[in-house]
């Protein structure tokens, strides 16, 4: 496999294949093809051939993809077959609601820990994971090898903190704050803004209307 040429573009789009393959997996569906799936993900067949030619494949003339095997290939391609040991950092209201999804685990994400300044929320527990002082947090994240750590802090307070995380030894940020981080090239950044997803829904909500005056 050769992921360094993967775009980006294709990479956004492998957990969107990995969800409704899960789905099929789940309704007992072994084989489907590309026609098949691009009805039911609204995508053209073509892309959906392209994207997965990027993996070799996968698919065979005649007999579409096996659905098992795909959502098992996607999975390895996207890293879920093996287990990210993951921290909290902020558990406020949006550390806390994330803390109290439980499919990350289904995913292999291990939740390990949440962090926070606030004396207050000390030993108090997140469906059973703790939420720590940041004075612990070197140590932690040594001995539990934490790999990704979600920021849910002010955006004042987050630089700071990511670089923080980066020197001992975190990989990725998974960042909520609303603020580029401008991390070392090394170190995998992916920002979530719920705001910018509910801007692009007024855009098409206006665009709509405009087009159906
Ligand atoms: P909150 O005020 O409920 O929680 C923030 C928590 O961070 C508090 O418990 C506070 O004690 C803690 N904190 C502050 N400085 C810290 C530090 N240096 N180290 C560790 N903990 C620290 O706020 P909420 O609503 O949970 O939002 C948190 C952040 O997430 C904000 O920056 C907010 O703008 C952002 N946010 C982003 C969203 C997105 O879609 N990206 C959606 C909602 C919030």
């Amino acid at each position: 496999m050769r992921d360094g040429e993967i775009s980006q573009a294709v990479v956004r789009r492998l957990p969107r294949y990995y969800r409704y393959l899960g789905e099929l997996l789940e309704n007992n569906v072994e084989r489907i093809s590309s026609g098949d799936l691009s009805k039911r993900m609204k995508v053209t067949a073509s892309q959906i051939r392209q994207d997965l030619n990027n993996f070799g494949g996968f698919g065979q003339q005649g007999y579409g993809y096996n659905v098992k095997y795909l959502y098992t290939e996607i999975g390895k391609i996207l890293g879920l077959e093996e287990d990210h040991s993951m921290i909290i950092i902020g558990a406020g209201n949006l550390g806390q609601a994330l803390a109290n999804y439980a499919a990350f685990e289904k995913r292999g994400f291990q939740l390990k820990g949440l962090f926070d300044i606030n004396p207050e929320l000390e030993g108090k527990k997140i469906r059973g994971v703790p939420i720590c002082m940041m004075s612990e947090l070197k140590g932690f994240i040594q001995d539990n090898r934490v790999e990704i750590a979600a920021l849910t802090i002010p955006k004042e307070q987050a630089v700071k903190v990511a670089n923080m995380l980066v020197d001992n030894g975190v990989r990725g940020i998974w960042n909520f704050a609303h603020v580029d981080l401008n991390l070392p090239a090394n170190i995998i950044v992916e920002n979530v803004h719920l705001s910018e997803s509910l801007m692009r829904l007024s855009y098409n909500i206006c665009r709509y209307k405009e087009e159906h005056k």
